[in-house]
């Protein structure tokens, strides 16, 4: 029997997952799910071949280059592949791939939340009912505004903006949408194209952030371009955390130059600005627009699958690098 691939584990993940790797490679795992820390991962990455990793363990250039000759592909846990510097890792020789595809359901779905939850002050009314301090139904309690019928903006029209367009007509939204390129019309499937995304923002009730984080994106929602928006827009990101200036939203959001908002991501994450805390305008969630049982095991079998592919001397299916 061919010995099988060493590899780095660098997270706990789902249990049907870790049954895959531990039947087919050599695996050290992190059952106790410590965050390692980067000289961790060079030294446990000594001897393996592979490293499977998350988002939560950084590969920059420095990093890069300092990891023992015999890893050859880091295949990470997720879509986004920001905290890997993907030239460094060619530039070396080692392949990179992503999870894409196998989360946009259940990320576009978050979205949803988010736009439901902030529109329809749902952080507040769930704060009242557990204090026992809602009180009687009345005419005039905890009004929010409506989803239904509409205008959003998606930021980013890749995979996952299409999926949240098509949940979105479901409630009779008109779509707006800019992207670095505009869609095949049956993709776009009706929504309005901006190629600059200054005319999309002052016509929009609902702003999803669906780009990845790229240098062109960090910061991308800054104080020029709220102000471009209506004062009773709502922006939701599932995205990434650092697309939002944190020192141009909070300000917007406790002045009334922004409706509300709902955030899945945060710069800095999971240390996020703390004035977020105390807004009762926002609808906050830990970053789980992929945390599903389905989700997470088909992000951990894509995971392998690339890496199963690469040693295997095949293409991996989600090359990067
Ligand atoms: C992704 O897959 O990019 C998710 O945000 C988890 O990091």
């Amino acid at each position: 029997m061919p010995t099988k691939p060493s590899i780095l584990v660098t997270r706990k993940l789902p249990d049907n997952v870790i049954a895959r790797i531990q039947r087919d490679y050599d695996a050290k795992l992190n059952l106790e799910d410590k965050l390692y820390d980067p000289e961790t991962v060079i030294r446990l990455a000594s001897g393996c071949a592979g490293i499977l990793t998350c988002s939560t363990e950084k590969f920059p250039a420095g990093q890069i280059e300092r990891l023992p000759a015999s890893v050859k592909i880091i295949a990470t846990f997720s879509v986004g592949y920001e905290h890997i510097d993907v030239a460094a890792a060619k530039a070396r020789g080692i392949v990179v791939t992503n999870t894409p595809d196998v989360l946009t359901d259940s990320t576009a779905d978050i979205a949803l939340l988010l736009m439901l939850g902030a529109a329809r002050r749902a952080y507040e009314g769930e704060r009242l009912v557990r204090t026992r301090q809602w009180k009687s139904w009345a005419p005039t309690f905890m009004l929010g505004t409506d989803v239904t019928r509409k205008t959003l903006g998606i930021f980013g029209m890749g995979r996952i903006g299409q999926a949240v367009a098509k949940r979105a007509r479901g409630f009779d939204m008109e779509i707006h949408y800019s992207n670095r390129r505009r869609l095949p019309p049956e993709q776009e499937q009706g929504a309005i194209f901006h190629a600059d995304p200054d005319t999309m923002l002052p016509l929009i009730d609902f702003l999803s952030i669906n780009a990845p984080s790229t240098p062109d994106t960090v910061h991308w929602l800054d104080a020029r371009r709220i102000g471009l928006m209506k004062k009773t827009a709502i922006v939701v990101n599932t995205a990434r955390g650092n697309i939002v200036d944190d020192a141009a939203l909070i300000p917007a959001l406790r002045d009334g130059r922004i409706r509300a908002a709902g955030l899945d991501v945060f710069e800095g994450e999971p240390n996020l600005n703390p004035a977020y805390l105390s807004l009762d305008n926002t609808f906050l969630l830990p970053h789980i627009g992929s945390a599903t049982d389905g989700t997470r095991d088909a992000m951990g079998f894509r995971a392998v699958d690339n890496l199963d592919a690469f040693f295997a001397g095949r293409e991996p299916p989600d090359r990067l690098a």
